[in-house]
């Protein structure tokens, strides 16, 4: 019988912890596919001591026996890349053991970085606060219709491809009057793309159909989050991916009616990195708090990131959204310990109350916020503590969907399942 896609993605604004919980759930599945996003994003899983960082590689690439699936909708820096298949090697994992990459999926030049920091220079003080991975700019030329495409790697008219995007480039950096990128940037990019060349490239949205027709059981895993989505995050300070469960369609050629769950993952309070609104931010000693001992320092570009309470209308939007069917919640281990914990339950915009997050939150929008009680130290092997049951039970009936996985910490051991399991 042919089986259904799960999708997995993070329900806030990135850094929910996603890369962990598909690790841990990976053995469920036979394949494991990346639907947007590029190098901006960094899936940290630890396990056995060792933490390590994926940019472009799904988060299945540790598990023997799973296929990792790069999809159409991912945008591919053959430079990271590159440094991330030899990350691997030197720890025993060949990724040409596992990985395939879709020939639709849309490659970063050197010169899309450098428009990328071009464009954010000309923001100034009202920038995207961007990776700066050259995300926007590739994404730009896909919808413009200019991009190269992994696929074009394969025909023999590259070169000539590969020039005249970047006198298309060139000459939009002049405008900017920036510079434009390296000779050595470039020749870096030309060695990558000859590495790049050796994966086996694949019709992804073929592959994967034939892949449910067999029975095989397909996790689509997201990046960034729902209130980054290009369409319906907190517009213009968001990535240009559709990160939402509808992209996991147009990024891997899936019809909708295929997909059976939707877990949202998302963490017991909120953070967010580079600009952009944020209601429940914390400027205080909680704040910081939270930021130091939740370790909220981006892992792709080191940036402190902006810490504040759970906001549970907005959380109850990306249920919306994404029609998700379940909920993972990551890091309560990093409130333990603290008293007067709050959660945003309402927002009050122009003075009248509301749970809808409203088209524009950049001015004029107060939190709601309600206390919490708090609960102490978390042990995988002990029941949780009456404060964090209490506070699952509250969370769970203002969006109308179960959180079923409690993370307590990072390692993959440091998992505790409620209400059986995660997915099935
Ligand atoms: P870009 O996608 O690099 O252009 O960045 C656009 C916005 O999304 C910036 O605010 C970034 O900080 C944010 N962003 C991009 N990728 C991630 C991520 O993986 N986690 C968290 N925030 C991200």
């Amino acid at each position: 019988m042919a089986a259904r896609m799960d999708v997995l993605l993070g329900a806030q604004w990135g850094d929910e912890g996603k890369g962990k919980v598909v690790d841990v759930i990976a053995p469920d599945y036979d394949v494991i596919a990346r639907f947007q996003g590029g190098p901006n994003a960094g899936h940290t899983l630890l396990f056995e001591g060792r933490k390590h960082v994926l940019h472009t590689i799904p988060s299945g690439v540790f598990r023997e026996g799973t296929v990792n699936l790069v999809g159409n909708g991912v945008v591919i820096d053959p430079v990271i890349f590159l440094k991330e298949v030899n990350a691997l090697k030197a720890i025993g994992v060949d990724v040409r053991d596992s990985l395939l990459i879709s020939r639709r999926a849309h490659l970063i030049l050197p010169t899309h970085r450098a428009l990328d920091a071009a464009s954010e220079a000309e923001k100034g003080t009202s920038k995207i606060g961007s990776t700066l991975k050259g995300i926007g700019p590739t994404y730009m030329d896909k919808t413009g219709r200019n991009g190269l495409r992994v696929g074009d790697l394969e025909l023999p008219d590259l070169k000539e491809r590969y020039q005249s995007l970047v006198r298309k480039h060139e000459r939009l950096l002049g405008l900017y009057e920036k510079p434009v990128a390296t000779k050595e940037a470039e020749e870096e990019w030309l060695a990558a793309v000859e590495i790049l060349r050796t994966m086996p490239f694949i019709d992804s949205e073929h592959y994967l159909d034939q892949a449910l027709r067999d029975g095989k059981r397909v996790l689509a895993e997201g990046a960034q989050g729902t209130l980054l989505d290009i369409d319906f995050g907190t517009y213009p300070f968001v990535t240009s991916s559709n990160t939402i469960s509808a992209g996991a369609c147009t990024g891997l050629g899936v019809a909708p009616n295929r997909i059976d769950k939707v877990v949202g993952i998302f963490k017991a309070y909120c953070t967010r990195v580079g600009s952009g609104p944020f209601p429940t931010e914390l400027h205080d000693t909680d704040g910081e708090h939270i930021r130091k001992v939740g370790h909220e320092f981006g892992s792709t570009t080191g940036r402190a990131r902006r810490c504040g309470w759970l906001d549970l209308p907005a959380l109850h939007y990306a249920v919306m959204i994404n029609g998700i069917t379940e909920l993972a919640m990551m890091k309560a281990d990093v409130l333990s310990d603290m008293d007067n914990l709050q959660v945003c339950t309402g927002y009050l915009v122009n003075g009248q109350r509301t749970e809808r997050m409203p088209y524009d939150i950049t001015g004029g929008i107060e939190p709601i916020l309600e206390p919490v009680e708090g609960w102490g130290e978390l042990r995988t092997e002990d029941p949780l503590p009456a404060g964090l049951e209490l506070y699952i039970a509250r969370i769970e009936k203002y969006v109308g969907v179960p959180i079923n996985l409690v993370s307590l910490g990072p390692d993959r051991a440091q998992t505790v399942l409620r209400q059986g399991t995660l997915v099935h």
